[in-house]
């Protein structure tokens, strides 16, 4: 039976042995192509507070929630789906004592409520079978006025843009379920019961090359950008450079408060 794209047993299977030591080796300027660690780090930095309790949801090898815990005092614990991430997770931060990994799914979170006062999700609500649960989840275990912070590539509000992105996204990477519009992540939010929401974006230009060869379906994908109409073209800011495509996206860091 085919597995359902960005389903929980899809992304167990492929957010395995190889992705965690592909992630392992990679250095932090690589980072999916897409999504930028040096700004996602430093927004983190400056908008979590010294001495909290923070969990970092789809925490993969524990990059970023690892170099907070370098930087802030505080608890900080990470948690995946995937045994491999956890596993990788744990052995790079055998010497800091004040972060922990377990294997967890954001859909069903063994966790008390309101436990932590920062819950981030960094690359991974993209990745969420059901990404308003998850927001939930997070959500109840989240203390009075705890915030979300969710790091992630930003879709489009046009209809025919946003299909066209997560098409050719979950053409390149079965394991990714849907990007959603900043439209969307409000609702989201809103219905989880989170009373402020900001939501910060940041450009992205990126190879169209090296970004598709990151995963599979290079030449359907390439060749879809390549032919599209000039309306599509010009919503990603497909051009050619010396050689190269290039196209831009948006990343962004959402704060959410409870
Ligand atoms: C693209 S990686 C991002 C990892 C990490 N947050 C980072 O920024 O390096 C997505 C991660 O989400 C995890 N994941 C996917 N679905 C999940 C779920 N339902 N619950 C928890 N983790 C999940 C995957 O195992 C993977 O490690």
């Amino acid at each position: 039976m085919a597995q359902e794209l960005g389903s929980i047993e899809t992304n167990k299977k492929l957010f395995s042995d190889k992705r965690a030591k592909r992630y392992e080796n990679r250095k932090l300027e690589y980072n999916f192509n897409t999504v930028p660690f040096e700004w996602h780090f430093l927004k983190a930095l400056s908008s979590i507070n010294d001495g909290l309790e923070v969990i970092d949801i789809g925490c993969g090898t524990g990059e970023l929630i690892r170099k907070i815990a370098q930087q802030k005092q505080g608890q900080f614990l990470g948690v995946d789906l995937s045994q491999s991430m956890i596993k990788s997770a744990k052995d790079k931060s055998k010497d800091i004592s004040n972060l922990s990994f377990d294997v967890m799914s954001s859909l069903d979170l063994k966790i008390k409520d309101k436990s932590f006062d920062v819950a981030i999700m960094r690359g991974s609500l993209h990745h969420f079978p059901d990404p308003l649960k998850s927001i939930k989840e997070a959500f109840r275990i989240l203390k009075d006025k705890g915030e979300l912070h969710i790091l992630d590539i930003l879709s489009y509000e046009e209809k025919e843009i946003d299909k066209i992105f997560n098409k050719t996204n979950v053409l390149r990477q079965p394991a990714n379920h849907k990007f959603y519009a900043k439209s969307k992540l409000n609702k989201f939010c809103k219905n989880a019961g989170f009373k402020e929401i900001k939501i910060f974006e940041h450009k992205i230009t990126m190879e169209l090359e090296k970004w598709l060869k990151t995963y599979q379906n290079y030449d359907e994908v390439k060749s879809f950008f390549l032919n599209s109409s000039e309306k599509i073209k010009k919503a990603f800011n497909l051009r050619s450079d010396n050689a190269k495509y290039l196209l831009d996206f948006k990343s962004f860091y959402l704060i959410a408060k409870k």
